[in-house]
């Protein structure tokens, strides 16, 4: 999509939102209190059992040489049992960030940890959660995409933060976008300042556009409080790409390849993550009750197999699927993506995956005996779908003909509409509220209930109360989506 495209389809999704029109920049919130040393705050990542990413970042401000700083771990939010500790060097080469696997821990564990650097500075207090091994009665996980900066408060984030409840918080992708500043004369409705106000291109853009959205007292708070786990959609990059390229990418945007060199260098800094080079698909498992799965739809566009073909994942990427998918012994197998996975109507392919490729993963899942939750972003809109292996065959009273279940998980501020032309797999859908999901996981059922509150709202000063919009269940080897009378209670 060209620039103006780009401008005219904002426009749309607004106006289809119900989006007032005149321009206009929000009051900012008042920035996070912020501690000297580190007003960035700290996040923790990708949990396992014995270990646990944890990050922060030290103010640049005077500095130039590399410097040491010391982490620790502790079992009291006091700080006085320490399990682990360490020292870790960081510098301008890597934007003053620090991401320090903190191992030697116990599974099923809530732990904080902090940072001291030179000065003697100490970080914000941070707290975290391990994985479990073995037996689990009950795990639970907010999900939540698409948090465009511009268009509103975070306000999303604000109650994730404020929950006791969680495992662990799970993004799926568009965590940044890397747009300009709406400018003047662009029918764009209120919006909040972007740092750097134009599109980000560069390594130091991209730093800068991180460094801008932690410094989000709302975002801030939720990474200080719960353990994130990951998986990057396109924004991380730039707006849809292609083999070579992307839709926001034109020729005065410079070369495409160090464009996304440098958006994936910034985004290993700045993200609590278990990367592996450029590979971000990964496993993370919750003992005997459910395996997490995350899977990269942009690796096919952003750094292409010769082999790869039409797969939606690309060639390697699927092998590796076929196979973690096939080996999983947990109740849930928990795929972590970014678009619909299932079809919505009779007459329409879902928004990427496609019959085969869905096909592939429903049969590579099929022997493991595990049932299958998908969790969606990318679309601005929350939904429930019964993902259907007969069509012909469905009943959505009993369950007849559905091989898994799928929840998108709204948006954290970007604009939705409603959609339309859905089948009667399609149990419910929402595009003009904001918000996300939680999912909570016994052996014996799934729940996924949506929380939100309408788009207008997200541009409030003051947070708007959060509402339950619904619930659905899914029971342990009898897939099919049951409408939940009150939201899961821990
Ligand atoms: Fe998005």
């Amino acid at each position: 999509m060209n620039t103006t495209s780009r401008r005219r389809f904002l426009v749309g999704s607004m106006a289809a939102a119900g989006g007032t029109i005149a321009i206009s920049a929000c009051a900012p919130r008042p920035a996070a209190p912020g501690i000297p040393g580190f007003s960035h705050g700290v996040a923790s990542g990708d949990p396992h059992p014995d270990s646990v990413v944890i990050w922060t970042r030290l103010d640049p401000v005077g500095r130039s040489a590399p410097t040491t700083v010391t982490w620790q771990v502790t079992a009291d939010e006091r700080g006085d049992a320490v399990v682990t500790q360490g020292v870790a060097t960081t510098g301008g080469d890597r934007d003053w960030t620090i991401n320090v696997v903190a191992d030697g821990l116990r599974p099923s564990s809530t732990y904080w940890y902090r940072f001291t650097d030179d000065a003697g500075n100490r970080s914000p207090v941070g707290r975290t959660r391990t994985a479990p091994v073995g037996g689990v009665d009950r795990l639970r996980f907010a999900v939540a995409s698409c948090s465009n900066y511009a268009f509103g408060n975070f306000h999303a984030y604000g109650h994730m933060a404020a929950r006791d409840d969680l495992d662990a918080w799970i993004h799926l992708g568009d965590y940044i976008y890397e747009y300009a500043n709406p400018g003047s004369g662009e029918t764009y409705g209120e919006y909040r300042l972007l740092d750097p106000p134009t599109e980000i291109r560069s390594l130091a853009d991209y730093r800068r556009r991180y460094a801008h959205y932690r410094s989000d007292p709302d975002l801030q708070e939720l990474h200080r409080r719960s353990p994130m786990i990951h998986v990057w959609d396109d924004h991380e990059f730039a707006d849809d790409p292609f083999v070579g390229g992307a839709s926001n990418h034109q020729a005065e945007d410079g070369n495409w390849t160090l464009r996304v060199a440098a958006a994936l260098q910034a985004y290993s800094e700045w993200m609590p993550t278990r990367l592996d080079g450029n590979r971000i698909f990964r496993t993370l498992r919750y003992g005997d009750l459910a395996t997490i799965v995350g899977v990269d739809r942009q690796r096919r566009f952003l750094w292409p197999e010769a082999d790869d073909g039409d797969l939606y994942l690309g060639r390697e990427q699927f092998a590796w699927l076929d196979g973690q998918l096939g080996s999983v012994t947990s109740d849930w197998t928990v795929l972590m993506q970014q678009t619909t996975f299932g079809a919505t109507s009779p007459n329409r392919r879902s928004g990427g995956w496609g019959e085969r490729d869905r096909g592939r993963v429903l049969t590579s899942l099929g022997a493991s005996g595990s049932d299958l939750l998908v969790l969606t972003g990318d679309i601005h809109r929350f939904h429930a779908i019964d993902v259907l292996s007969d069509p012909n065959g469905y009943d959505r009273s009993t369950g007849r003909g559905v091989a898994a279940v799928e929840f998108a998980a709204g948006s954290v501020t970007s604009p939705g509409s409603n959609g339309s032309d859905f089948g009667p797999q399609v149990r419910w859908t929402s595009g003009d509220q904001r918000g996300y999901a939680v999912i909570d996981l016994t052996p014996e059922r799934s729940q996924c209930d949506f929380f939100g509150f309408p788009d207008p709202e997200k541009l409030l000063a003051r947070r708007p109360a959060e509402r339950w919009l619904g619930g659905f269940t899914s029971r342990r080897g009898a897939p099919g989506l049951v409408q939940a009378g009150t939201p899961a209670i821990r």
